[in-house]
């Protein structure tokens, strides 16, 4: 377990699957936490009043909105920017609104929220960005665009960790692979596929990825900067 408290905290899509293990994790750590949500008010609700973080409903697709949100949280020790759209298919018949629209939430929306923390964060400060293994590996056709995503926040890690690093804060992208959410269930009809990528054939719970936040978001990842963590089984072994 790490200390949180007195940490101010701010978690990006927090009402499912990961990010709400993420929010369970920093509030039953002490922090004060607060976490965003775009369509699931029921889910959100009740997770606040389960872990006494507070829910905030903001699109991640919405950049003013996004931007007014987390400046509203004043001087941040930690953001997590996991809130992510998953839009697989032909890219030949691909909505392209569709498309469009992942890579605002997936892309353009870390990108403007990790700035815009950092602009009062406190010094030693942690940004962590919710990335994919997909980056790295897309053994299946129909990812392009999704692994495109991804990507991108290997760039954006490596270059924001240069330029916030004289203030000790540190900026990382957590790879998972299969986790078991909504957007991925360990039952779903791509399961088998998946693990037949793996060393370790099973998808990972969302509080192993929360576990892992939790460590880098502590007092012993202080050196870890501008790096991947990758948490897949093997996935891209
Ligand atoms: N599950 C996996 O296998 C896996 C693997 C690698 C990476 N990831 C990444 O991990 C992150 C979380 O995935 P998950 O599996 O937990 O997905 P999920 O079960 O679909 O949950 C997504 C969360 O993000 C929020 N969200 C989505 N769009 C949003 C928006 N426009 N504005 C604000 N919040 C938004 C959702 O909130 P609302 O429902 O309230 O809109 C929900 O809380 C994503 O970035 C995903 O790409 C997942």
């Amino acid at each position: 377990m790490s200390d949180f408290s007195d940490k101010n905290i701010l978690v990006l899509g927090g009402s499912r699957g990961i990010g709400a293990a993420l929010v369970r994790r920093f509030a039953s750590d002490g922090g004060k936490v607060a976490f965003t949500y775009a369509g699931s008010r029921e889910a959100a609700v009740a997770l606040a009043q389960a872990s006494g973080a507070e829910a905030i409903r903001t699109d991640s697709a919405d950049r003013d909105a996004l931007t007014a949100t987390v400046a509203g949280r004043g001087k941040l020790d930690v953001l997590v920017i996991n809130a992510g759209a998953l839009v697989l298919g032909d890219p030949l018949t691909l909505d392209a609104d569709a498309i469009d629209r992942m890579i605002d939430v997936n892309v353009r929306a870390p990108y403007h929220a990790a700035v815009e923390a950092a602009r009062q964060m406190n010094d030693n400060g942690r940004i962590i960005v919710i990335g994919s293994v997909n980056a790295d590996r897309m053994p299946f056709a129909g990812g392009a665009a999704y692994a495109l995503t991804k990507a991108a926040m290997q760039g954006m890690v490596r270059g924001l960790a240069r330029d916030f690093g004289e203030r000790g804060i540190t900026v990382n992208s957590i790879q998972p692979g299969p986790t078991d959410s909504d957007m991925n269930p360990a039952e779903g009809p791509m399961a088998a596929t998946m693990h037949s990528f793996m060393a370790i054939k099973r998808h990972a719970k969302p509080d192993e990825i929360a576990e892992y936040a939790a460590f880098i978001a502590g007092p012993h990842g202080a050196m870890i900067t501008g790096s991947m963590q990758t948490i897949d089984g093997g996935f891209g072994a």
